[in-house]
């Protein structure tokens, strides 16, 4: 893999703001001959995707540009998740197909869960693509990319069993050069009856352990600091070693990423709170760089709606994880995603959601209004019944009701001292630095001495909002 190959992935953040920082860039490899540009929708494991996209590239005649006006090839990778991701997106294609008008030689490639969750229909009826690739077939990008610029349209949506990319090193597009993803797993089994992933994304498939300490140790060595293991369903990792049979565990790969180095944090997304186990806790408690924070996603506090949504957990046994997770790790943060006015919610069910979000004292949490995605079990069996300007009611309460929980935590931080993984410059000075806690919260802080991102260092915190806090350094 070259590192002079010029790729720029932008990430659109009102997607999901889970993908958080700077458009992408590497540095450029003007000896190609052709240009293309990337864009990424949705997840973090879609945007990891588009470095495996962007490695598989790199054996073509093809560098990346960040002018789309100079584009041989535009490749928008796509998400599902809800309507309003894939209105958006269908926007921007509307907009790339019209680039064809002053340059008709421009190909445009629709990537990821929108490629599999329409399959043909962009490219036969609507006719505003060239070319379609699903999750599990980036492998075959340069056929598909040859094919198109012959004239032909071309489609690979065939989802796989095993397909996990292992043996392809992603070509890294972040940067800070600090902070990078590995996805462990792809595809999810669980069925959340509201839930889009499984049909775009396929069945669940672990990644062979070794190709990921690799990955982290190469990480490493390149100066990063943090990985962020993914998965859709991080907790149900299970890998079987075909010589011994033996498993391995989520818990035991997290050990295993944590020993690269004491000076890699080591974070992970999403766990299914049906599938966290007490030793992913204690791997948590007993190594300093696993970070003391759990993202936990409740959905929604009724057990009745819990029910119908398939969570397969209800109110009480959800809180009783979250009390585990605080009596082994009474430092740890924990976050949430939450959705308003699923199928037949009322305003007492609603009240529920309320109700574990007091309890469960997230540090922060990612707030949905309910998107009926067509094909979902929710979609086929129940009917969207809420209407929408209460959805986006509840939602307001629910967001409201956050950032004051958000606001108390940070409070309780202000006097406390943390250690603090340095990622750069603060966004509103350059006299400051930005960090991250252990519990995944940004600290700005004043710069003292010789210190540089990819540095630790311990700040005390002096204030804070609902977003982030600000300190200052007691020790280097
Ligand atoms: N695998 C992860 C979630 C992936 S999708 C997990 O199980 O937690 C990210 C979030 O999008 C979900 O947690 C859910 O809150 C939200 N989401 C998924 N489908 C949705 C829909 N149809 N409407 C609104 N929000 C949805
Ligand atoms: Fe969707 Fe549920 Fe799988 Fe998460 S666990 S990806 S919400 S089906
Ligand atoms: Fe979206 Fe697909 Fe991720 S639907 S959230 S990009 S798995």
């Amino acid at each position: 893999m070259s590192d002079q190959k010029l790729v720029q992935i932008t990430v659109n953040k009102e997607m999901d703001e889970r993908i958080q920082g700077t458009p992408l860039q590497r540095k450029g490899d003007e000896t190609k001959s052709k240009k293309f540009y990337i864009e990424s929708y949705g997840c973090a494991m879609n945007f990891n995707d588009s470095e495996i996209v962007a490695s598989v590239l790199d054996t073509m005649d093809y560098g990346n540009t960040q002018n789309i006006e100079e584009a041989d090839l535009i490749l928008v990778n796509t998400c599902s998740i809800r309507e309003k991701a894939e209105k958006t997106i269908r926007k921007r294609l509307e907009f790339y197909n019209s680039l064809k008008k002053t340059n008709p030689n421009i190909k445009v490639g629709v990537l990821g869960c929108m490629a599999e969750r329409l399959k043909s229909t962009l490219l036969e009826e609507e006719k505003i693509v060239d070319l379609m690739a699903g999750p599990d077939a980036y492998r075959d990008l340069p056929n598909l990319i040859a094919k198109a610029e012959g004239g032909d349209k071309s489609i690979n949506v065939f989802l796989s069993r095993v397909e996990t990319y292992d043996d392809i090193m992603p070509s890294r597009l972040d940067q800070n050069g600090i902070s990078s993803f590995i996805s462990i797993m792809r595809g999810c089994d669980n069925m959340c009856t509201f839930c889009v992933v499984p049909f775009t994304r396929g069945r669940e498939r672990s990644r062979e352990p070794y190709s990921i300490l690799a990955e982290a140790e190469d990480l490493f060595q390149k100066g990063y600091r943090e990985v962020t293991l993914l998965g859709q369903n991080v907790d149900s990792y299970k890998w079987t070693n075909p010589e011994t049979g033996e498993h391995m565990t989520f818990a035991q790969l997290l050990v295993m990423v944590a020993k690269v180095h004491p000076d890699m944090r080591v974070r992970f997304s999403t766990s299914h709170p049906k599938d966290i186990t007490d030793d992913v806790l204690f791997a948590i408690r007993d190594y300093e760089n696993i970070c003391n924070y759990i993202h936990l996603p409740l959905q929604a506090g009724s057990s009745r709606i819990l029910e119908l949504m398939n969570r397969t957990y209800d109110q009480e046994w959800y809180l009783n994880k979250v009390k585990r997770i605080y009596d082994i790790i009474p430092d740890c943060a924990i976050s949430s995603d939450m959705m308003t006015g699923f199928c037949s919610e009322t305003v007492e069910d609603h009240e529920e959601t309320l109700k574990v979000m007091e309890i469960a004292q997230y540090s922060m949490s990612y707030m949905f209004a309910y998107s009926d995605r067509p094909g979902t079990p929710a979609h086929k069996k129940f009917e969207d019944d809420v209407p929408e300007k209460e959805k986006k009611r509840r939602l307001a309460e629910v967001i409201r009701l956050q950032n004051q929980i958000s606001f108390a935590h940070n409070q309780r931080d202000i006097g406390k001292v943390f250690k603090v993984l340095i990622e750069g410059n603060s966004k509103r000075s350059d006299e400051d630095f930005k960090g991250k806690t252990s519990q995944n919260k940004v600290v700005n802080f004043a710069k003292k001495g010789d210190l540089k991102k990819g540095d630790y260092t311990f700040v005390k915190i002096i204030s804070g909002t609902s977003a982030s806090l600000r300190g200052e350094i007691v020790k280097q």
